[in-house]
């Protein structure tokens, strides 16, 4: 089986398509989050599986900096209230009584039934972030908010488009925006970080972003860039034919959260991937596609790292799937 294969018409229905226009530009583009900020799918097991092998041979994508251990049990126990709340069959939180706030949590998808104590990190099996974002397919940044900014000094990185946790961990919100291009001059990450300064504990938003993977790959971190670099050119220069098994829209839902305790925002990057074969059974979205990618100016472009593989993608929309250009 083809990984293309391993994508239903399920997915396809739940595909966060992301174009609302035939022109893709960057904008604060935040919106209220649904009534589901947490999503479980078909591909639970297999992303949890990928997301534990990544972390068990680079334990530099999962950090905690001292000061956000506060923020990270805040974090873990808002995700079980969420996956309770979504989940009822599956997922449960009990509070227990006594004196230490101690806690059941349950997830019989994997078996789990576990107490704990809150805040005390001998009562669970890994540090608080490690442990709930190995029983969800969102990646998370923890941002604290001092000095009158925000800095991602926390979280569980797995699946990065392009960029580097390790890297970026103990930066500011303006630093870790630096390379985007356009970003700074058009005002949009100044916007952004007043937006996010200002989020009050009962509100969440929700925003997508999206690139071009090849061969669905969800590790395309800076740090295994050997592992997948040369996709983009095999691709690019291999049959027409096998574009639509091969590349992939993948689109990011992140939403914003604020933390009720610890006053930190807890930004969720969850990845979903659509082979171009599957785009194409909805015409809507391959000629939109088709349009975003014809339009998207180099830098963008460069910047995505899409540069080589949109002509590619657009011949297959054109010859295999349906789009007249
Ligand atoms: C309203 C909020 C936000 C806006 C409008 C925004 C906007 C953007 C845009 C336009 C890009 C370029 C994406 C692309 O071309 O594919 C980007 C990249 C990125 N964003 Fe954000 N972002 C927001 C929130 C955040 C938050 C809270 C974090 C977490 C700390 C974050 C981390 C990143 C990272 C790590 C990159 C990649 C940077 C690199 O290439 O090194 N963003 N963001």
């Amino acid at each position: 089986m083809t990984i293309a294969e391993t994508f239903t018409s399920r997915d396809v229905e739940n595909y966060p398509f992301p174009f609302p226009r035939d022109q893709y530009r960057y904008s604060a583009n935040v919106e209220p989050a649904g009534e589901r900020r947490i999503v479980i799918d078909g591909h639970y097991r297999c992303e949890l599986d990928e997301r534990a092998r990544i972390l068990a041979s680079d334990p530099s994508r999962a950090q905690c900096l001292p000061h956000m251990e506060p923020a990270a049990w805040d974090a873990m126990l808002t995700v079980m209230h969420e996956l309770a709340e979504s989940y009822p069959d599956h997922m449960m939180l009990d509070r227990l009584g006594g004196e230490a706030p101690s806690y059941r949590w349950r997830n019989t998808l994997l078996g789990i039934d576990d107490t704990f104590v809150f805040g005390d990190p001998g009562s669970l099996s890994s540090p608080p972030l490690t442990y709930i974002f190995g029983q969800v397919q969102e990646d998370v940044v923890l941002l604290d908010q001092r000095e009158d900014q925000m800095w991602g000094d926390a979280g569980v990185v797995t699946f990065a488009a392009d960029w580097s946790f390790g890297f970026d961990v103990g930066m500011s919100f303006l630093q870790i925006h630096g390379p985007v291009p356009r970003l700074h001059s058009e005002k949009i990450a100044t916007r952004a970080h007043e937006f996010i300064k200002r989020l009050q504990p009962s509100q969440s938003y929700r925003r997508t972003n999206w690139t071009l993977t090849v061969d669905g790959k969800l590790d395309t971190s800076t740090e295994s860039y050997p592992e997948w670099g040369r996709d983009r050119r095999t691709l690019a220069d291999g049959p027409t034919e096998d574009v639509g098994e091969r590349l992939f829209l993948r689109t990011e839902v992140q939403h914003l959260i604020r933390l009720p305790h610890s006053n930190a925002v807890m930004f969720l990057i969850r990845t979903y991937l659509l082979p171009f074969a599957a785009i194409a059974t909805v015409p809507e979205w391959a000629d939109r596609l088709y349009r975003v990618l014809e339009d998207l100016p180099l830098d963008m472009a460069d910047y995505k790292g899409v540069s080589r593989t949109r002509g590619a993608g657009m011949r297959w929309l054109n010859v295999y799937g349906g789009v007249v250009p």
